[in-house]
């Protein structure tokens, strides 16, 4: 269908199967399961859920592989919950390459309107998949969700959209990034748009820095084959984190529609100047290069910390520096304002202080929450001082819906604006791109540092790091 401002319109039918390809692998068993079973709980699971892969399981072994995993990942199984997302599950076994597998897929899922399939499987095989589908007359008016990542750099992002639009449109494609599941970043556009108080003072008038960390205090742990050829660049900067600067620093929305969400964020990312590799550096923590899966000549960055430029009115000037690292010394991942510093006070007797810089800083995780730092007259200290005032969401209302809720959900429903679009995919990557073919030296670091001494400096002419808000 062709929307009236020439754009293919995003189908926003519900599904009517949702079809789980990959269903036997780690991820649904870490999370697809326990998502799934809880949107069952909440009563929004409304269609029948089929799991295809390659061993020959009964429909009894997926549903024992269900129970176990759910209970894996530490939800309570209510019983009666369990039983009605179970009578949901089928399952059909086969070689993704086989026409016969999609036969048996079509057999399952017949007459069906709305399938939605949800790929969770390796990116070399997504075409292969697709294409299956497409062979067998299976996808219509349905739509396809990829897990990540998509493409390891411009070009392979370009050719895999390149091979599946062959089969599908852009409006059926939907792309997981999960970060963009997480309330914590609804929360920043939120914050941003609906206040008066806050509007105004986002941007350089009014800004000196932006400072996004997200550090993680377990390492890579059993994911070394994954993770060796890929590095903290591709495996959260260039999205997730990338994501976050857009929710931080992009232009409000004229609508809540896919179309002209995307096109707010694909504007701030067009913004983006490539990034310099002379202000991008790389670690690796300690004891890395002896996991499993893991070269033992490893450069890979465990640890990244750079800086990005956004040339337009609201933020020409202003530093966004970005870090994220493993084996940190908590788990913590904010974006924090640091405003400029007022001129001296001039009054009482302490006129020639320089007040602190206000911040404002929004917590993701590992929960949503809200700090202002401002500097305040306080009866019982000698000088004005920063005092924090702060806001924890989980304690306020609980926590919301985890974010693989939130976006299987939004698949089935046809949310498109849960997933990434294409033109963006693209500029993110253009926006890495130097980096990832100049990589700079890396550095090591002891596990349990804030990585290393080498990154301490990048954010020096903002006042340095600033220590993240740690969640009590
Ligand atoms: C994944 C990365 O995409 O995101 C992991 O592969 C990382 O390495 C994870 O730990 C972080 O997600 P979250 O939701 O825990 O911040």
């Amino acid at each position: 269908m062709v929307a009236r401002d020439g754009s293919a319109e995003s189908e926003s039918r519900e599904a009517d199967v949702f079809v789980i390809f990959g269903i036997t692998g780690d991820l649904a068993k870490v999370m697809t399961f326990r998502s799934l079973y809880r949107l069952e709980k909440r009563e929004l699971l409304q269609c029948p859920i089929v799991g295809v892969a390659g061993p020959d399981w009964t429909v009894d072994q997926l549903v024992e592989r269900a129970r176990e995993s759910i209970i894996g990942t530490g939800e309570q199984l209510d019983d009666d919950v369990f039983k009605r997302f179970a009578a949901r599950l089928s399952y059909v076994h086969g070689d993704f390459a086989d026409a016969a597998t999609y036969q048996r897929v079509k057999e399952a899922i017949k007459g069906a309107k709305c399938p939605v399939f949800y790929l969770e499987i390796p990116p070399f095989l997504f075409a292969t998949t697709v294409k299956g589908l497409a062979e067998a007359d299976l996808i219509g008016t349905g739509r396809v969700v990829v897990e990540k990542p998509f493409g390891h750099d411009l070009a392979s992002a370009r050719a895999l959209a390149d091979e599946l639009h062959q089969y599908i449109d852009e409006s059926q494609l939907y792309r997981i990034d999960h970060y963009l599941g997480k309330m914590g970043l609804e929360e920043i556009l939120y914050l941003r748009f609906a206040n008066t108080m806050l509007e105004p003072v986002w941007n350089r008038n009014y800004v000196k820095c932006v400072q996004i960390t997200m550090a993680e205090s377990f390492g890579v742990e059993d994911r070394g084959h994954f993770y060796d050829p890929v590095g903290a660049l591709r495996d959260v900067v260039v999205n997730h984190l990338m994501q976050v600067v857009a929710a931080a620093a992009m232009e409000p929305p004229a609508g809540g529609d896919p179309a002209t969400l995307s096109n707010a964020k694909v504007a701030l990312f067009k913004a983006t100047l490539a990034a310099d590799p002379a202000s991008y550096v790389r670690g690796q923590y300690e004891g890395y290069r002896k996991i499993d899966g893991v070269a033992a000549d490893s450069t890979t960055e465990t640890y990244a910390a750079l800086q990005l430029e956004i040339d337009n009115w609201r933020w020409s000037g202003v530093p966004f520096f970005i870090r994220t690292g493993k084996r940190l010394p908590v788990t913590q991942t904010e974006v924090r304002l640091v405003f400029e510093r007022p001129p001296r006070l001039g009054l009482g007797p302490w006129g020639d202080r320089a007040a602190e810089p206000d911040q404002l800083v929004v917590r993701l995780d590992p929960s949503t929450g809200l700090r202002m730092i401002l500097e305040a007259r306080r009866a019982e200290s000698v000088q004005p001082e920063s005092i924090t005032l702060d806001m924890t969401f989980a304690e306020e209302g609980g926590e919301g819906p985890t974010p693989y809720e939130v976006l299987l959900h939004a698949a089935m429903v046809g949310q498109a604006t849960r997933f990434t679009r294409q033109d963006g995919v693209e500029e993110t990557w253009r926006i890495m791109q130097p980096l990832l073919d100049k990589r700079p030296d890396v550095h090591s670091y002891s596990p349990g540092s804030w990585g290393p001494a080498a990154a301490a400096g990048l954010a020096a002419e903002c006042g340095g790091w600033q220590e993240p808000w740690i969640s009590s």
